[in-house]
């Protein structure tokens, strides 16, 4: 949550601040703002509520030149979202401004300490009890703001990635990270001086240079105009040597494409990413499936006791398939864990246990403290993840990235597919390692998982005009989403997507539970959305619907392509091609994403940026 931008070179950072706002606008837009040194050594803060486009409004009437600035678009985690409490802010001389990401469990302890010394806050904010903080440091230790912001974190409990100003020197960004991600950028501007970026993830950097710094935990760095690297130390007082990465992330994969909203370009984007997803891993000619994250820790797999998957929101539905998915083909045991709850249990953890974080963002702050408890307790920890790089890609001891590309819409759709793709040939090569499978039933799911990229796209084809009728949809107050098997997570995920870009209530079951309670909500104003392929347990989710019809619910099925059955019980039917039972999900939440789609923006709602929500939870 919150976004962070800074730069520090020969160029107007404004500029530079402004479009990285935009970029990172998906971490949390409640309010923002921006803070810049001039060259008559002012130090400028502006701050407005609500999106990045306020904040340039209100700019626009303001001195925003100078060559070093931070900048931030918040999520609100302590104080409502109002200019006050918005970022940067200020100590109390006045010489420093600051810009954080994450929350400070300390910060009463540390305000009234700061108020005895005669400090006085105007915001509710745990941020602005951190840069009095430091300049309480700065003036009682007499030291330099890098040295000041060392002394000050080791007093700090929580997670925390800053970036602070001096206005006595214009010369200088420091910047520090615990728990919540913080990325440098290093560039050369056109006369071949360095020049620093600072980014919450390399979306804001990307344009200007592909070689990055990942500050890791408890390192602060040092950013000056005279120097080609950033100085690094960390807490406990040691000299890191920056590690520098190239970025292999084009500046197209993040624009909307000609698309009114991320989320429907990241839904299309689908057939193509799962195509890079399975790329590389599925050779074709052997028939067989590479993962390296596995073949290097082929013994762990091998005598793997059983698998605990930690993930969050839609993570956690694309693990309740890869659960299905896994003890199907790998016969292990799998269990599938909130993080959040997984954290605060004292869970049994055997030392042959293989814990699994499924995280989009790899920054979800549940999934990260989930496996950071496995690990203590002696886990193998295997982390699937999108965001290359990102905190839980690194805290794992391997894994399997989905490739799916940037997806921006808080709303997740390609990161849910990429992820039980990625699980499939995950519970495939556990498979071949184990033998759990014979050689014609490996094939034949291998083949068919290599079919789905076409059959999203034929999906996509045909379910164009869903647009059309979910106009009808718009008045309603409830949804409820059924399906079994494979197709139980689809609906919880269905259920999930319509609520949190519509704000429709929406509720998903497993089809057979209906009779044990929820059913007695069904009447006419209810509309039910069944997962029915002809496959599986079909007759008994026909039994299903008809206990549906009779209450009068209003039924929208996802049928298989010609299934005459389900479609005329149906008020409505999206078609799906049909496909082997545990890659049924793949197909049938596409019209799921799109239903969600189109009532929502039919509602005039905001769909990459729905109320209420962020696209990384970085806090608890
Ligand atoms: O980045 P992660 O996959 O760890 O995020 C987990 C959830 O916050 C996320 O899936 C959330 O539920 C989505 N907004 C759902 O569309």
């Amino acid at each position: 949550m919150c976004g962070i931008v800074g730069y520090i070179g020969e160029q107007q950072a404004y500029p530079i601040l402004i479009k990285g706002l935009h970029r990172l606008e998906y971490r949390g837009y409640d309010s923002a703002g921006v803070s810049m040194i001039t060259s008559q050594q002012a130090l400028n803060v502006y701050k407005a509520t609500g999106k990045v486009s306020a904040l340039e409004e209100k700019c626009s009437a303001e001195d925003t030149t100078g060559t070093i600035g931070i900048a931030h678009t918040r999520w609100a985690t302590h104080g409502e979202p109002n200019t006050v409490n918005a970022h940067p802010h200020r100590s109390q001389s006045g010489n420093l401004s600051l810009v954080h990401n994450g929350i400070i469990e300390n910060y009463k302890t540390l305000r009234a300490m700061l108020e005895k010394e005669g400090y006085t806050f105007h915001s509710d904010t745990d941020t602005e009890v951190l840069v009095q903080l430091i300049e309480y440091t700065q003036k009682s230790n007499k030291c330099d703001l890098f040295t000041a912001v060392q002394r000050a974190l080791k007093n700090v409990v929580g997670a925390y990635a800053i970036a602070i100003l001096e206005r006595e020197y214009p010369d200088r960004i420091v910047c520090a990270r615990k728990g919540s991600p913080l990325v440098i950028g290093v560039g050369t501007d056109a006369h071949g001086k360095k020049e620093f970026y600072i980014g919450s993830d390399a979306t804001p950097i990307i344009e200007y240079t592909n070689q990055v710094i990942y500050l890791k935990d408890e390192e602060i760095a040092l950013m000056t105009r005279q120097s080609d690297l950033p100085e690094i130390i960390n807490l406990a007082n040691v000299h890191q040597t920056p590690e520098m990465h190239t970025l292999r992330l084009s500046l197209d994969e993040l624009e909307k494409g000609g698309y009114p909203h991320f989320m429907l370009k990241e839904i299309w984007e689908q057939p193509n990413a799962l195509r890079t997803c399975i790329r590389g891993r599925i050779h074709v000619q052997a028939k067989d499936v590479l993962l390296s994250g596995i073949v290097d820790h082929k013994e762990r797999f091998l005598n793997a006791r059983r698998i605990i998957i930690c993930a969050c929101g839609t993570s956690w539905h694309s693990a309740l398939i890869g659960k299905y998915f896994i003890e199907e083909a790998a016969h292990i045991p799998v269990e599938v864990e909130y993080a959040s709850e997984f954290r605060y249990r004292n869970p049994v953890i055997y030392p042959d246990d293989i814990v699994i974080a499924v995280s989009q963002s790899g920054e979800t702050a549940d999934t990260l403290a989930a496996i950071q408890l496995a690990e203590q307790k002696g886990a193998f920890l295997y982390g699937i993840c999108n965001v290359i790089g990102s905190s839980i890609a690194r805290a794992t001891h391997s894994g399997t990235y989905i490739h799916v590309g940037p997806e921006i819409g808080v709303a997740s759709t390609k990161a849910f597919t990429g992820q039980v793709v990625t699980l499939c040939l995950l519970g495939l090569a556990i498979a071949k390692v184990k033998r759990t499978l014979s050689d014609e039933m490996f094939h034949t799911l291998v083949d068919e998982l290599q079919t789905i990229p076409d059959k999203i796209q034929w999906t996509l084809e045909h379910n164009k005009d869903i647009d059309k009728f979910a106009q009808m949809f718009t008045y309603c107050r409830n949804f409820l989403f059924l399906g079994r098997g494979y197709n139980y997570p689809v609906a919880l995920e269905g259920a999930l997507k319509l609520k949190e870009i519509s704000y429709i209530h929406a509720e998903g079951y497993p089809a057979a539970e209906m009779k044990h309670g929820p059913i007695a909500l069904v009447d006419e104003e209810m509309p039910c959305v069944f997962i029915a392929p002809k496959r599986g347990m079909y007759d008994k989710v026909v039994s299903n619907i008809q206990e549906i019809k009779s209450r009068k619910g209003k039924i929208i099925s996802v049928v298989t392509e010609g299934d005459k059955t389900v479609s005329d019980m149906s008020d409505y039917t999206f078609v799906i091609p049909d496909t082997r039972d545990c890659f049924v999900p793949l197909l049938a939440v596409i019209p799921l994403q799109l239903l969600s789609y189109y009532v929502a923006t039919a509602k005039g709602r905001n769909v990459d940026q729905p109320r209420n929500l962020a696209k990384s939870v970085t806090v608890e």
